[in-house]
C-alpha cells in the first residue's frame, strides 16, 4: 500500500481583542463602508501585549492535538509558517516545541508569506513519503499588528493576528493529500515585503524615522496579479487530478480580499456555499488564515469524510500555492 499523509488533527486561535472597522475610522482616514466594500473585512484580532507568535501557536497546536488524540512527545517534527515570528532565532518552532514539551521533535519556521501553511503542508507531505518522520505538527501563526504602519489606511485595514494548526500523520488508507503545487515569482518581490530588521536594512534610529519596519504593500498590483495567478492555479491543480470543479465540496482560499475569492470560485464555477469565508471576522492573517479557515470547516461540520478540498493561496515573495485533499 502507498504511504500518504493525512491531516488527523485541527486547531485554531485568535486574540481576544477586537479591533472593528469603525475603531479603524478613528485611526486613519477610512470608513467602514470603504473597508467592507473593497476587502469584505469588518474586524479583526489583535494580540495583547504578552502574546508574541509563539504563544498563539501553542494555543492553536494544543487544540490540534487534542482533537488528533496525539501526545506531544509522538511528534517528529514542528514546523512554523510565519513571518511575524518571536524573534529572528530562535525560530517560533523551538519555542512551540519547548512550551508543548515535544522532546522527540525537529523544529524550524517556514517563511513562504502568504502561502507559507500550503508550503508546509507540501513538506510536511514529503517527509511522511520519504518515510522520514510519521507525525508532524504545522502551524501558521502571525502577530501581524507589530509589523503594521497604523497611519498607514491602504495596509492597516487589512491585517490581522491568529494562529491554525494541523497534525499530519502517516497514512495507508486512500485519504489525505493528493498532490501539492507550489510556485514563486521573486522578480515581483516588490509588490508586499517588510523591509527593515533584516541584514539590508537593520534595525537603526533612521530605519526606525523612515518606518521601514512596518509592511509595504502595492495592493491594487497585487490583487490584480492575485486573481490572474490564482485563477491559473486553481484550474491547473484539478487538471493534475483529472478533476472537475463540480467534484469539489469545498474550496478553501487564503483570506486576502473577498473580491479575490469570489473571483476564484467564479472561475470554478462554485457556489459561495461551497467556499469558506472567514476574513469578515479575522482579516489577512498571512499564514495562519488558510489552517483558520480549515479548523472553522472542520468544527462546523462543513467538511467530511471523502471530502474533496482544495486549499489555495497567493502573497509576498510572491509565492502561490495549492493542496488537494481527499478528507
Ligand atoms: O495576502 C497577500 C496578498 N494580498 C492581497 O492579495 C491584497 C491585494 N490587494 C487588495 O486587497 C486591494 O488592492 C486593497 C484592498 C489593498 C485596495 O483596494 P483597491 O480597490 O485595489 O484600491 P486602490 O489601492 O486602487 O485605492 C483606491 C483608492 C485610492 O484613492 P484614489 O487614488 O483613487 O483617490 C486610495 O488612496 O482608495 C484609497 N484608499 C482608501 N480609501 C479609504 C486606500 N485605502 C483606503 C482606505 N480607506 N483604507
Amino acid at each position: 500500500m502507498k504511504l500518504r499523509s493525512r491531516i488527523t488533527g485541527t486547531g485554531s486561535y485568535a486574540p481576544k481583542k477586537v479591533l472593528t472597522n469603525y475603531d479603524l475610522e478613528k485611526m486613519v482616514d477610512t470608513t467602514d463602508e470603504w473597508i467592507t466594500e473593497r476587502t469584505g473585512i469588518k474586524e479583526r484580532r489583535i494580540a495583547s501585549d504578552s502574546e508574541a507568535a509563539s504563544d498563539l501557536a501553542v494555543q492553536a497546536s494544543k487544540k490540534a492535538l487534542e482533537s488528533a488524540g496525539i501526545r506531544p512527545r509522538k511528534i517528529d517534527m514542528i514546523v512554523t509558517a510565519t513571518v511575524s515570528g518571536d524573534m529572528p532565532v530562535p525560530s517560533t518552532a523551538s519555542f512551540v516545541q519547548s512550551k508543548l514539551g515535544a522532546r522527540n521533535a525537529a523544529a524550524f519556521d517556514l517563511n513562504a508569506a502568504c502561502s507559507g501553511f500550503l508550503y508546509g503542508l507540501a513538506v510536511a507531505d514529503s517527509f511522511i513519503k520519504a518515510g522520514m518522520f510519521k507525525t508532524i505538527l504545522l502551524i501558521g501563526a502571525e502577530v501581524l499588528s507589530r509589523f503594521t504602519d497604523w497611519e498607514d489606511r491602504s495596509t492597516c485595514i487589512l491585517f490581522g493576528d491568529a494562529a491554525g494548526a494541523v497534525i499530519v500523520e502517516a497514512t495507508e488508507v486512500d485519504r489525505g493529500i493528493m498532490s501539492t503545487h507550489l510556485y514563486s515569482n521573486g522578480s515581483m518581490w516588490d509588490l508586499l515585503y517588510l523591509p527593515g530588521g533584516g541584514s539590508k536594512h537593520p534595525a537603526s534610529k533612521e530605519s526606525i524615522d523612515n518606518r521601514v519596519h512596518y509592511i509595504k504593500m502595492k495592493g491594487n498590483e497585487t490583487f490584480k496579479v492575485a486573481v490572474r495567478t490564482l485563477e491559473k492555479l486553481v484550474v491547473e491543480t484539478l487538471k493534475a487530478n483529472k478533476m472537475k470543479p463540480s467534484d469539489l465540496s469545498l474550496l478553501i482560499p487564503h483570506q486576502a480580499n473577498l473580491r479575490i475569492i469570489q473571483a476564484t470560485a467564479k472561475r470554478l464555477k462554485l457556489p459561495m456555499d461551497r467556499v469558506v469565508v472567514n476574513l469578515d471576522k479575522y482579516g489577512n492573517t498571512s499564514a495562519a488564515s488558510i489552517p483558520m479557515a480549515l479548523d472553522g470547516a472542520v468544527r462546523t461540520g462543513r467538511l467530511r469524510k471523502n471530502d474533496y478540498v482544495l486549499l489555495e493561496a497567493f502573497g509576498g515573495g510572491l509565492t502561490w500555492a495549492s493542496v488537494l485533499m481527499k478528507w
